[in-house]
Order: C-alpha cells, then sequence, then structure tokens
C-alpha cells in the first residue's frame, strides 16, 4: 500500500529517517519543518519540503489541502529540561502546534495521523519493567504532560472527526543523525566522544536503564503504523505501542558495549547525579509485534557502527 505522506518534524533526527521509510515503499513524501533544530539537507531529495511552524496558518494550509493519506507528526520541542523551565514554550509547540495539525487533518480529510509519543516518559517511574502499555501514566516532567496529552487529543479528535490515530512510544532512540548536543542521545554523545578521545561523563552511579532502539527500526514502525489495521479502542492505550527492544542496559554497560564496538576503550568519569532522571526505562514491545508485526531488527552492535560510521563521514 502507497499513498500520500506529510511528515511533521521531516527535518530531524527521527523525522528524515520516516521520510526515507515512506519513500522506499514507493509513497510520496512531504516534510514540513521550521528548521528549528532539523537541517534542510536531511530531507530525502525527491521529497517536498514546506518550510513553516506547526503553530502556523501556514501549515494549516499545507496539510489541508495536501490531499494526504497519513500525517505522521514529529514535530517537537524535544528537551526535558526546557519543558521544566519553559512549561509555556513545551506546551505551545507540543500541544497547540499538535491541535493545529490534527485540525489540518480533520479539514484535509486525512485518513491517518501518526504521533511520536513517548514511553520514556509516559508512564512515569514505572513499577513493571520491562513495562507494558496499559500501565497507569504519571509523568514527571511538562514534557511527558504534553506527550501523554497529545494521545488524548488524537483520540478525542479522531474520534469526534472522524480520522484514525496510532500513537507510537519510543524508547531511547539512536542512530546517524542524532544531534550528540541534544539531551535524548546519550549514544550519539558517547560515540562522537570516544570518536574523539575524549572521556566519557556518567551522572550517578551509571546503574540507571534505557531501552534503546535504533533509527531505522524505528523509521519502520511508522511507516507500519500508517498502513496496518488498529482498533481506536475505548481506552487511551489501544491505539499506542511501544516501540523499543525490551532490553534494559545500563550507562555503565553502555560506555562499554559502545567502546566495543567501535575498538575504543572508554575513560569514564563520574558525575553528581541529575535531579528528575528515571532510574530504570524499559519497554514491553509484545504487543507491536503482535498487532503491528514490527520487531526491532538492528542488533546494538550493527546500529553503533552505522552511527560510528555517519560520525566518521560527516563531522570528523
Ligand atoms: N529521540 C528520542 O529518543 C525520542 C524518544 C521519544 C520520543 N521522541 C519524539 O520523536 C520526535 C522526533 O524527535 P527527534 O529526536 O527526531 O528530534 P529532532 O529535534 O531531531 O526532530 C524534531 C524536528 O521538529 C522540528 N520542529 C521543532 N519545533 C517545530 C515547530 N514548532 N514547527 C515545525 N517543526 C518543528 C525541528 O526542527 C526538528 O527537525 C519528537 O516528537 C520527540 O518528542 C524522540
Amino acid at each position: 500500500m502507497s499513498g500520500a505522506v506529510l511528515i511533521t518534524g521531516g527535518a530531524g533526527f527521527i523525522g528524515s529517517h520516516i521520510a526515507e521509510a515512506y519513500q522506499a515503499a514507493g509513497w510520496s513524501v512531504t516534510c514540513l519543518d521550521d528548521l528549528s533544530r532539523g537541517k534542510k539537507e536531511q530531507v530525502p531529495k525527491a521529497a517536498r519540503f514546506v518550510e513553516a511552524d506547526v503553530r502556523s496558518k501556514d501549515a494549516f494550509q499545507a496539510i489541508a489541502d495536501g490531499k494526504f493519506d497519513v500525517v505522521v507528526h514529529q514535530a517537537a520541542q524535544i528537551d526535558v529540561r526546557i519543558s521544566v523551565d519553559q512549561p509555556a514554550l513545551d506546551a505551545s509547540i507540543n500541544l497547540v502546534g499538535f491541535a493545529n495539525v490534527l485540525s489540518a487533518v480533520s479539514a484535509g480529510k486525512v485518513r491517518r495521523a501518526v504521533f511520536a509519543s513517548s514511553g520514556g516518559v509516559v508512564y512515569g517511574d514505572p513499577d513493571v519493567l520491562p513495562t507494558p502499555e496499559p500501565t497507569a501514566n504519571l509523568p514527571i516532567s511538562p514534557y511527558g504532560v504534553s506527550k501523554l496529552a497529545g494521545e488524548h487529543y488524537l483520540r478525542v479528535l479522531g474520534t469526534l472527526h472522524g480520522f484514525e490515530g496510532v500513537a507510537l512510544r519510543y524508547s531511547n532512540v539512536y542512530g546517524p543523525r542524532q544531534d550528540p548536543k541534544s539531551e535524548a542521545g546519550v549514544v550519539s554523545i558517547f560515540v562522537s566522544r570516544l570518536l574523539a578521545n575524549q572521556p566519557l561523563t556518567v551522572f550517578g552511579d551509571g546503574k540507571q536503564t534505557r531501552d534503546y532502539v535504533f533509527v531505522k527500526d524505528v523509521a519502520r514502525a511508522n511507516l507500519l503504523a500508517g498502513t496496518v489495521n488498529v482498533s481506536r479502542g475505548d481506552r487511551l492505550d489501544v491505539p499506542a505501542f511501544n516501540i523499543g527492544t525490551g532490553r534494559e542496559t545500563s550507562v555503565n554497560d553502555l560506555a562499554h558495549h559502545v567502546g566495543r564496538a567501535i575498538d575504543r576503550t572508554p575513560v569514564i568519569e563520574y558525575a553528581p547525579p541529575r535531579a528528575g532522571e528515571l532510574f530504570r526505562s524499559c519497554l514491553d514491545v509484545s504487543k507491536a509485534a503482535r498487532d503491528l508485526k514490527w520487531t526491532p531488527q538492528v542488533s546494538f552492535d550493527d546500529g553503533m557502527k552505522q552511527l560510528a560510521a555517519w560520525f566518521e563521514g560527516t563531522q570528523l
């Protein structure tokens, strides 16, 4: 199945890989981005590009008039610390912007909207690990609140206006094009520092865990989420899917793993723990396997090698 897709945030890290995945499957691709963090050169050459803020009339018009079958919403303020310091800015981009996109989806009679949620923040500090979708949602940051509220907007507006909505709750995504200066990108930071022979900083005792998923696997999940049959359901978690690996990796293990994958010995410097950081995070991805027919395919070693090759080819 193919058609026309618009990807907000399509010049960014994950959005540009999603654009490539849809294009490879024969879709006509439009990327919309305000280039606040994304780069135009990351948009695939054959894709159309619209420079616009998701909160703007221009974005609304581009979506409403574009005759799209699917809109994939990746554009966001992604920094948890900015959301803590400037919750109104976070809500403006992540909620007002998303509501504008969904109004345009409705006006343009788009069949389906796919939303980038976050399994690392919507559950808060979960009791159950790996965490399945029905686990109670209790975010601990304004960014987490905006992702959870985004899922509510998707469900309510989809029901009111008749479009389908799918939320993908990503774990920690890594891979080529992730900005090593971004807060989310510990794998990127470690790989880029090791390649530059710099020490790695670990906050706290390094025993905190995360679930690291490769960006091309996430892009494939977004392609499937645009096409497979999904139920609407009467609970928030029915059209929501965890996208991760189900594997828990501590930051200490990550440092050594990155070192082995790219053949460098890490020097680790420990720094005081960062306030508000989750201790453990790992997603149960059996629902995505069952309903989306999606499982992660890229091993951690392969993923890190691809990331290192990208760094060596572009930035060093
Ligand atoms: N990277 C992760 O580990 C991770 C984990 C969970 C969820 N997510 C979500 O995935 C999505 C993509 O994240 P990413 O890591 O690729 O980040 P990114 O910053 O590379 O991509 C976001 C893109 O959105 C664009 N953007 C920001 N504000 C905009 C606005 N007002 N109007 C139009 N465009 C705007 C940016 O220019 C950027 O290109 C985000 O919604 C993020 O919250 C990411």
